[in-house]
């Protein structure tokens, strides 16, 4: 939510910034800018819209020198225009900041200095903060890094910012509190700042991560020093990336979402490599394995989230409490942080997130950090927020998730879930070495049958045609396909903007029932297993309404086959890792379904990747 880029040092900065953006546009894509620093002037050019709208408006201008912040933004104060776009200057234009995050007491601050005669230009809670920092600054004397303290000592909210100063022209001064920021360090004293490593690590894999609370100075001269908000300074703590430039490409796809979705024979093998093997019948998850008996112990183990890592959280809630019999919650981190949950010392709070930065769920962690609960996560970008602040937990190791709609984050999201259910399982005596040996090899087997069912992308291609122009769409599941349903209906409403609604099948004929008619495709997922019997009566109830059905079923299914509209079959697996496979034909389609549309996949309206905002 909101790309922050900036560089420092010998090179041209410019084309090192917009490269960054590029790659953060999946940050937010409602405008973007640039701020240049040359022979002591800053020169701004921002626009409306994509990254690629700004580089046509530069393409004349000159955009020379060694200092440049950029910023892509995803709009929270005020419309997207180019008004609004960062970098945000101050009056006098000394200053000018990029900024992520939300100064939540914006309002008066910005009254106050209205009072003392400034006029504001945007509708921006950054614009506000870039002339607080400016006021003190002049007003006081005193240096820019001592100004942006004082003026952060006044602020509410959450942030991210680089700031700059045409009167201290060596230095990019960059602090956070709440929003991600990651400084890389170059070989000549040059340094690279983004909101998350991407746009770095094609030049350093030397990184910083800011902490809450710490401000950087970055100077071209003296190199880099790093302070607590109180002014302390601090030893940096210098990281090697593990990142590869080749995962933050398409490496020949159309779009990252369509990359992503077939990458997932491999990001799901990723995921169990060296925690499991069945020939040797042993499971292990070093991240949380100190932590094992402490969960098996706990009262609950309540499962936070948002979106889509929120239905990966109830597949959890499936495998934890039938393989394990640990009793699980499963809570939207967004409510949770605000209903003053009973939390106390004996409840696990496991937070999953693809980014590691959602606002909410870092949030709800740390209420339940507060309370004494033991704090767990499951993550995918390492050295994110979440993963730093958690007791201990587990990486998906699903490499880059680029396009907006998550995809293989998901299901690597499910493989450790599962894998930390066997494990607990097996420890609590709840799984017998038989069982504990064949869900373990059925495990190893979803690569392959995750490929198989990527193989007839040309099948379910062709239902995607049939199906493209439907105003809504019905998902359906019983279990752990319940959860498989809403995922499908999320995929299918953010990247198509079609409306569709996942429900429990048994509940359909509580309300839902009513929306069927001709007009109406209703995906069901009916795969073999426990409720199979019970999904065909509730396809029949819609097939008795006129309504359309695209069923996933078992391979070699006649029952389903014989009544559904269309049917895209699937291998057959422990019914307990079917939400591992079922998803897969419900991302293709809504892919499929969105690009026939003329839908920006990558991009889609209004949405940002890591919503580091509540
Ligand atoms: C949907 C999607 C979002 C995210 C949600 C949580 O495709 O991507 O619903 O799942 O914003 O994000 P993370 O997992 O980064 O916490």
């Amino acid at each position: 939510m909101c790309g922050i880029v900036a560089y420092i040092g010998e090179k041209q900065a410019y084309p090192i910034v917009l490269n960054g953006l590029k790659r953060l546009e999946y940050r937010g894509y409602d405008s973007a800018g640039v701020a240049v620093l040359k022979n002591g002037n800053i020169n701004t050019y921002k626009k409306e819209g994509k990254v690629s709208n700004l580089e046509d408006f530069v393409k004349d201008k000159d955009i020379t020198g060694g200092i440049a912040i950029g910023h892509t933004r995803w709009a929270t104060h005020g419309p997207p225009n180019d008004v609004n776009a960062h970098p945000h200057t101050s009056e006098n234009g000394n200053v000018t900041l990029v900024h992520n995050g939300i100064i939540e007491n914006y309002d008066s601050i910005r009254k106050e200095l209205e009072s003392k005669g400034y006029t504001f230009k945007s509708d921006t809670d950054t614009e506000v903060l870039c002339y607080l920092i400016s006021d003190i600054k002049t007003n006081t004397g005193v240096k820019l890094g001592k100004a942006i303290r004082l003026a952060l000592q006044q602020v509410v909210g959450a942030y991210a910012i680089v700031v700059m100063c045409e009167d201290e022209p060596h230095k990019i001064i960059v602090a956070r509190k709440s929003s991600p920021l990651v400084v890389g360090i170059g070989k000549e004293n040059d340094f690279y700042v983004a909101s998350d490593a991407t746009p770095i690590v094609e030049y350093t894999k030397q990184v910083v991560y800011l902490n809450d609370d710490e401000i950087a100075v970055l100077n071209k001269e003296k190199g880099m020093k790093l302070y607590n908000i109180d002014e302390v300074q601090k030893e940096p703590y210098v990281e090697e990336l593990e990142l590869h430039l080749e995962a933050l490409e398409k490496g020949g796809y159309e779009h990252f979402m369509l990359k992503e979705i077939h990458e997932q024979p491999t990001s799901i093998q990723d995921c169990f490599r060296g925690r499991l093997n069945a020939k040797e019948g042993w499971v292990s998850l070093g991240g949380i394995k100190y932590y094992l008996n402490r969960i098996m112990n706990a009262d609950r183990v309540v499962m936070v989230a948002c979106g889509t890592s929120w239905h990966a959280c109830l597949v959890g809630e499936y495998l934890f409490e039938d393989l394990a019999r640990i009793n699980v919650e499963v809570e939207y981190a967004s409510e949770f942080r605000y209903r003053n949950p009973i939390i106390n010392e004996n409840d696990i709070v496991l937070a999953i997130s693809q980014s590691g930065e959602t606002a909410d769920t870092l949030a709800a962690l740390e209420l339940a950090k507060s309370r004494g609960a033991t704090i767990l996560g499951i993550c995918n970008v390492v050295g994110s927020s979440i993963s730093r602040l958690t007791d201990a937990g587990s990486y998906t190791h699903a490499g880059p998730e680029i396009g907006v709609a998550s995809t293989k984050a998901f299901t690597a999201q499910v493989t450790v879930l599962t894998i930390m259910a066997i494990s607990l399982a097996r420890r609590k005596g709840k799984l017998n070495e038989a069982k504990f040996r064949s869900i373990l090899s059925s495990l190893e087997a979803i690569p392959k049958k995750v490929q198989a069912v990527l193989d007839k992308t040309e099948k379910i291609k062709k239902i995607a045609e049939k199906y493209k122009d439907a105003a809504n769409a019905l998902y359906l599941g019983r279990g752990s396909s319940f959860p498989v349903a809403l995922e499908g209906a999320l995929k299918l409403k953010e990247i198509s903007y079609i409306h569709a609604e996942g429900y429990p099948a048994a509940e359909m004929k509580h309300g839902p029932i009513a929306l069927i008619d001709e007009e109406m495709p209703v995906f069901v997922i009916a795969t073999k297993g426990t409720s199979y019997e019970k999904v065909v009566s509730n396809i029949q109830e819609v097939k008795a309404r006129k309504g359309k059905i695209v069923a996933i079923v078992t391979d070699g299914d006649e029952q389903v086959k014989a009544i559904a509209d269309d049917i895209i079959e699937i291998p057959e697996t422990n019914e307990h890792l079917v939400p591992l496979i079922a998803t897969i034909p419900l991302q293709i389609l809504s892919y499929y379904i969105a690009v026939m549309r003329g839908c920006n996949v990558d991009q889609p309206r209004n949405l940002a990747k890591s919503v580091t905002v509540e």
